[in-house]
């Protein structure tokens, strides 16, 4: 294969071994696959609609790069009715997934060997764009404590920062483990941030996923408008939209031209008509959140009681999000394990070792499935580790 021929950091890119259990396991049959990180109910009838719609209007043509107008005075409207936070729609910059988002963030402030310090475990996708610049990702890991949880280690995180650091990342509600940074976390890094003239970068993806409360604690809560901070969003998982590939961004008022310039040249913004769906989602989408919610909640309960019983295994209670991480006593090594699982018990989960260094004895499931899925999946499970 000529790969010489291909960028050398592109050849160099590491390998995904998230992405390769889910190929490994879609070859085969009868596998239950738990391993991908979106729920199983299709997007709700009225987004749908709201699309097929605008499509038959002849809504099919090129838009503008940073989004529908209406699309972003939408997205400005939803902040201030959920967050309470002015978001003008000049800061709200649609784009063709979160993925994209994060992508068009670090892709627009990371030069070569520039720093990008990251709270981990992280879903590793989100570094691509620091791969491609050929930055380099400090990974500051969360603590582990079976009672309490996940945690984070303040000084940790900021004593990485360095002279080479562009940006702190922070992945709040955080896929895999379901922690989220409070609000007084949130001013501390913002402090710091500024002092130190340094982007943050929030992944809030997840932030209506949070349990017990309407959502996760946001940076643009704390942050002033022309802070040094980016927030990425999407529809895929509250809205059940990850095929329609939508999500957000959002920065400061001086990054939309930036921004602007940059998907111009990546794939000139999002499809048109399905903006139209994110429209309705935005608008009307509170009640089927709430039912999600409700679903995923009693799932929770499901997996909780069912570790509860296994003396040899490590969770704890999500905050948020709809992923159960967990370790085994005796599996170090996360990919073998996963492949294990799919070969002995036809059960797909994603590895540890996807989400960063320290990660490789941890396993994700996500539970985002009916009660009846679920069950059979820890069946399956218990197969393997008795
Ligand atoms: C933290 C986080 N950010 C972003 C994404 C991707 O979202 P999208 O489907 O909009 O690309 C995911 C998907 O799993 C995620 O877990």
């Amino acid at each position: 294969m000529p790969q010489r021929h291909f960028r050398r950091n592109v050849q160099n890119l590491p390998p995904n071994p998230g992405a390769d259990v889910l190929r490994y396991g879609w070859e085969k049959e009868n596998v239950i696959s738990l391993a991908q990180g979106e729920g199983c109910a299709p997007t709700p009838d009225f987004i749908i609609q709201a699309a097929n719609k605008a499509m038959c209007e002849g809504k099919t043509h090129y838009g503008p790069v940073l989004g529908q107008p209406l699309l972003r005075e939408e997205i400005s409207t939803y902040y201030k009715r959920i967050f309470n936070v002015d978001l003008p729609p000049n800061r709200a910059f649609v784009t063709g997934s979160g993925t994209t988002a994060m992508h068009l963030a670090l892709t627009g402030i990371l030069e070569t060997d520039d720093e990008v310090v990251a709270i981990t475990p992280i879903w590793k996708n989100l570094l691509g764009a620091t791969e491609l610049a050929q930055a380099k990702t400090i990974q500051v890991p969360l603590d582990y404590d079976q009672t309490k949880g996940w945690s984070l280690d303040m000084d940790r995180l900021l004593g990485a920062v360095t002279e080479k650091t562009k940006a702190i990342l922070v992945v709040t509600p955080s896929n895999p483990t379901g922690w989220c940074m409070s609000a007084k976390e949130m001013q501390i890094v913002l402090d710091y941030a500024r002092a130190r003239d340094i982007w943050i970068v929030s992944d809030e993806v997840y932030n209506r996923s949070a349990y017990g409360v309407s959502h996760a604690p946001s940076f643009l809560e704390v942050a002033a408008p022309d802070d040094l901070l980016m927030t990425v969003n999407s529809f895929s998982k509250s809205w059940a939209m990850t095929g329609w590939r939508l999500g957000w961004l959002t920065g400061p008022e001086f990054a939309e031209n930036f921004i602007r310039d940059i998907a111009l040249y990546d794939n000139m913004g999002a499809p048109t008509f399905t903006q139209f769906g994110a429209i309705e989602a935005l608008k009307n989408g509170e009640e089927f959140i709430a039912e999600q919610m409700t679903l995923w909640e009693g799932n929770i309960d499901l997996l909780m009681d069912w570790f509860a019983q296994k003396p040899n295994t490590y969770i704890s209670r999500p905050q948020s999000t709809f992923y159960g991480f967990f370790k085994v006593d005796g599996e170090e090594d996360s990919l073998g394990f996963a492949m294990k699982l799919i070969d002995e018990a036809g059960l797909s989960l994603a590895p540890g070792c996807a989400f960063g260094k320290n990660c490789d004895n941890w396993m994700r499931l996500c539970f985002a499935v009916s009660q009846e899925k679920l069950t059979e999946a820890l069946n399956r499970l218990e197969k393997v580790i008795g």
